[in-house]
């Protein structure tokens, strides 16, 4: 019985969440401990001055006897002075630990939202990340904390009250402590009652910070399009339904502090008349009673502050629910244990029947068979949203196949170890993203170690030499968030430059020079042919006029392979799609 007891006390969320976060308590424990045991004594010592009141009481006042009158004011003085030195130890000692415990936990989080796959991604939204990964964390360690503090002083304040409480008469301890359990019970429901609210919460505080990051990534079509009355609007819809969410927390939890209030009062107000009987009946001493209201007064400080703290701790938990949960899920494109590494693809990368589709049911690739040989340029052409981007998505693991398999040298890439993997290929999107920092911190991003020659072949081959030297601060000017002070062809060449530093045996380019206008598009093309020697390359262009010299042209058609051959083929092929295709652009 006992035994089942504590197993299920074992698998409550309290306690499972508690065990994971000891990992990140446990370099600190010393300090840690130290904070919560610091609040024992912070908290006992109330009931020392509750518990003087008596002797006070019968021998100073009663008696008219003088042995206590002179230290018991000292007394006070020296314990309310140790007291606040506890209080600024544990203070300091639990936000240095708290903040030390988030830390640890927001980089463990941070290194696993770096490993989730693509579809973890396109599922959310910029605000929820950083809600989840790092509003929940701080909404966890710090009010747990905070509060843990609080609630720990309050706890050691009650229970040795509750001493001093028995200590001057039992009985009516007894009433007072029955009034104290009725007042907290209401407390118990508190979590299931805000549980959903906070969720709801924590997403429509998602949306308000993915607003934010919306108008600065979209602030020129907001300009262009005159969208600030829509825009407003939507921020207004979005601070409603967060009041409308915190109104609805006040009234399931609000009456609960009040409450407590009342039942509190109706106690001491019990207290006292029976009280009133004791002395009378001469059971107990005046001192005893007024010793006893005095506590009783004293601890009703720290009732009403656990219930007012209850939700914050509440709150906090249900925040640390949430950052366990992200913390547990396991990303579904990962290494197996052991897969060897992909030293240098050596003969094919082979699509076999390959089926994909984004959303369970949508079919975006549909029964997909391919061979590329090491060394070969492959093109794709074909509809948009035919396939084209999916089609090379699936080859560095972005995303899985949902059935058939690619194969890289016969061997499913799903069985090689997964950076190795991607150690192989370089991607050149349409829009590439660059981070804040140098034009050199950018180009370093394809291989760290690079030295200053490999730097100046890559910047030689990527035709970005000009640019460079037109710049005072040459490789080291600032580009601005996301490369906003550069052209979009000086952009996709310092991308194309950290592709060549990079120097993987694949190339994917996807749209690589479509943005650009003429001028632009030969000079990065001129980069993009440069990187395309010697290596095996998946080029996708809607302009045929970059595709014709490719090895083998893959049309793809709604999912399907609609036909394969060079250029010259192709055109001959009579009903022809690709030499329609080529025919209106001619034109
Ligand atoms: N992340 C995604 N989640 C859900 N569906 C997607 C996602 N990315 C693409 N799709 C859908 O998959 C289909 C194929 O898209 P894909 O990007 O491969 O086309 P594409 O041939 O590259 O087109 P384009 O030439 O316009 O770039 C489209 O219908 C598209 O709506
Ligand atoms: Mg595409």
């Amino acid at each position: 019985m006992f035994k089942s007891l504590i197993k299920k006390f074992k698998k409550t969320d309290l306690v499972i969440n508690y065990s994971k976060m000891w990992k990140y308590v446990k370099p600190y424990w010393g300090r840690a401990l130290i904070a919560m045991t610091i609040t024992i004594p912070i908290g006992a010592m109330d009931a020392v001055i509750a518990w003087a009141l008596k002797p006070y009481m019968d021998v100073v006042m009663v008696e008219k006897g003088s042995s206590y009158t002179a230290y018991i004011p000292l007394l006070i003085i020296v314990f309310t002075l140790l007291q606040s030195a506890f209080n600024y130890i544990a203070t300091y000692l639990n936000t240095w630990v708290g903040q030390k415990v988030s830390i640890g936990l927001k980089l463990d989080l941070y290194k696993k939202l770096l490993r989730y796959n693509a579809a973890f991604f396109d599922q959310r939204h910029s605000g929820d990340i950083l809600m989840r990964f790092n509003g929940d964390v701080d909404a966890s360690c710090g009010g747990l904390l905070a509060n843990l503090k609080l609630f720990t002083t309050r706890l050691f304040s009650s229970i040795s009250l509750i001493c001093v409480l028995f200590y001057n008469s039992w009985q009516l301890a007894v009433v007072a402590v029955i009034v104290l359990g009725a007042a907290l019970y209401p407390l118990t429901t508190v979590k299931r009652k805000i549980k959903s609210i906070t969720t709801q919460s924590v997403f429509s505080g998602a949306a308000i910070n993915t607003q934010y990051n919306e108008t600065y990534q979209g602030n020129r079509i907001i300009s262009s399009y005159n969208l600030y009355d829509y825009q407003a609007k939507k921020f207004s819809d979005n601070l409603h339904t967060c009041f409308k969410l915190g109104i609805k927390m006040i009234q399931r939890t609000g009456l609960l502090s009040p409450m407590m209030h009342f039942i509190v009062s109706v106690g001491i107000a019990a207290v006292i008349w029976f009280g009133s009987h004791l002395i009378v009946t001469q059971v107990i001493t005046p001192g005893n009673f007024v010793s006893f209201i005095a506590a009783l007064i004293m601890l009703y400080t720290p009732i009403k502050a656990i219930g007012n703290n209850f939700n914050s701790v509440q709150m906090a938990l249900l925040a640390m629910e949430r950052v366990f949960e992200l913390m547990d899920a396991q990303p579904a494109i990962t290494s197996k244990k052991g897969a060897p590494k992909l030293e240098k693809i050596k003969k094919t990368i082979e699509y076999k029947d390959v089926c994909f589709e984004y959303i369970k049911g949508k079919q975006v690739l549909d029964h997909v068979n391919l061979t590329i040989k090491k060394g070969e340029t492959i093109a794709f052409v074909g509809n948009s949203g035919g396939g084209k981007t999916t089609m090379v998505n699936l080859l560095p693991r972005f995303y899985d196949v949902t059935s058939g398999a690619v194969m890289i040298d016969g061997v499913d890439i799903r069985d090689y170890n997964l950076d190795s993997l991607r150690d192989n290929i370089s991607v050149v999107f349409q829009d590439n993203f660059l981070f804040s920092g140098t034009i050199r911190d950018n180009i370093l991003l394809g291989k760290e170690n690079a030295t200053q020659e490999e730097i100046d072949r890559a910047v030689k081959n990527a035709c970005l030499e000009e640019f460079i030297s037109s710049l005072e601060k040459g490789l080291d000017t600032d580009i601005g968030e996301r490369g906003t002070l550069l052209s979009g062809g000086q952009k996709q060449r310092i991308a194309i430059a950290r592709a060549f530093i990079k120097n993987a045996p694949i190339v994917i380019l996807d749209e690589a020079t479509s943005a650009l206008d003429n001028k632009s598009e030969a000079v990065v093309q001129q980069a993009v042919d440069n990187l395309m020697k010697d290596r095996t390359v998946f080029i996708i262009a809607h302009r045929l006029s970059t595709v014709r010299n490719a090895d083998k042209i893959v049309v793809v058609n709604y999912g399907k392979i609609a036909e394969m051959g060079t250029h010259e083929e192709l055109l001959k092929k009579p009903d022809s799609v690709y030499a329609s295709l080529y025919k209106t652009q001619l034109k």
